[in-house]
């Protein structure tokens, strides 16, 4: 399970607003496997979304991707930079091959459309489906496998007519209807009550299980993680801090901000929003710190940390950390 299907590389966003060049997220690199769940986790303002948003460029203005690649390895074998498509090329990608899945669901559906509309349009946009009929039927299948009871009345439901949670699943219905092979998920749960979330995530493995899509999955909750992923990125302030599989990130935490995040939270369904054990608060990316962006914050900051920026290191196969201690 180690056959990338996306190889994201310096990945660079930044926004150009009054107050300066906020420099969300710098130099991220990592790669993602076929039919993996890959978890990115850091505070909030991190740059989780912005990382996932830039990979179909989803940048709205004033942001911009200054730099980087991200290559994706098509179903025949080829590959393709996502970044180097124009707008008509990755509009075919996304929500296609490539669907998103955001945290307010209130946000994400239309409220003057049916729900059954709403799915059928994903379908027709992307010629899933041979016309709208087909696609309204399809959109009771969809509803069904979302686990949504009498789907054949609440196609017809106008979102304010479902629940939060029922919202989400007609998201994810959504996000699923054209078979993405690739689905993120940015903080699905975060809007719904804790059942709820409990249910959209055991609904989201069953999918992946299903269809064998590989999953992205953004979260700020270690529990979610420890529950949900095979592996895990760590990020800081817009750079990433540590990679490595579910089990080397809670056993053998190496970054000093990872070792932080999981002393702050001995109970795995805690949240991580606000980092109280963590000294300080989370840098102004207009102007991040010198060297190492974590280092104002760090324990064990040296010299080489406020003039450095560390490399991505791999310390032991598949586990990689940016920190000048190692
Ligand atoms: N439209 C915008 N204008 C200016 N800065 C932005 C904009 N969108 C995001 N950012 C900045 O990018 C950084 C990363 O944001 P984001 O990816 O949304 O964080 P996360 O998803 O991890 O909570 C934040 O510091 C935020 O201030
Ligand atoms: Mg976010």
């Amino acid at each position: 399970m180690s056959e990338p299907i996306l190889e994201v590389r310096d990945l660079t966003v930044h926004f150009y607003t009054y107050a300066g060049i906020v420099k969300a997220i710098e130099d991220v690199s990592f790669d993602v496997y076929k039919g993996e769940t890959f978890a990115l986790v850091g505070e909030t303002g991190c740059g989780k979304s912005v990382t996932s948003r830039a990979f179909t460029q989803l940048i709205e203005s004033p942001g911009r991707i200054v730099k980087g690649k991200v290559i994706y390895h098509k179903e025949d074998g080829s590959t393709i930079d996502l970044l180097k498509l124009d707008e008509e090329e990755v509009r075919k990608i996304r929500g296609k091959e490539v669907a998103y899945i955001f945290q307010d669901p209130h946000a994400s559906l239309d409220p003057l459309y049916t729900v059954g509309h709403q799915i059928a349009e994903a379908m027709v946009v992307h010629n899933t489906v041979k016309d709208w009929k087909e696609g309204f039927r399809k959109a009771v299948d969809i509803l069904r496998r979302v686990l949504i009871p009498d789907p054949e009345n609440r196609v017809k439901n106008y979102p304010h007519e479902l629940s939060g949670g029922m919202k989400q699943r007609v998201v994810i219905g959504t996000g699923i209807s054209n078979n993405p092979r690739i689905l993120i998920a940015d903080e699905p749960t975060t809007a719904l009550d804790v059942t709820v979330q409990a249910q959209i995530l055991e609904l989201m493995n069953k999918l992946k299980r299903e269809y064998n899509t590989t999953l992205i999955l953004i979260t700020h909750n270690m529990g979610v993680v420890a529950e949900m992923a095979d592996r895990v990125a760590v990020m800081y302030a817009g750079k990433i801090a540590e990679i490595g599989s579910v089990d080397q990130i809670f056993k053998n935490p190496l970054h000093p901000y990872t070792q932080g995040l999981l002393r702050a939270v001995p109970n795995p369904l805690a949240k991580i929003e606000r980092l109280d054990a963590i000294p300080g608060t989370v840098p102004n990316l207009i102007k991040p710190p010198k060297g190492c962006r974590f280092h104002p914050r760090c324990p064990h900051a040296t010299e080489a940390c406020r003039k450095e920026v560390p490399k991505l290191k791999e310390i032991e196969p598949g586990h990689f950390v940016a920190c000048h201690l190692y």
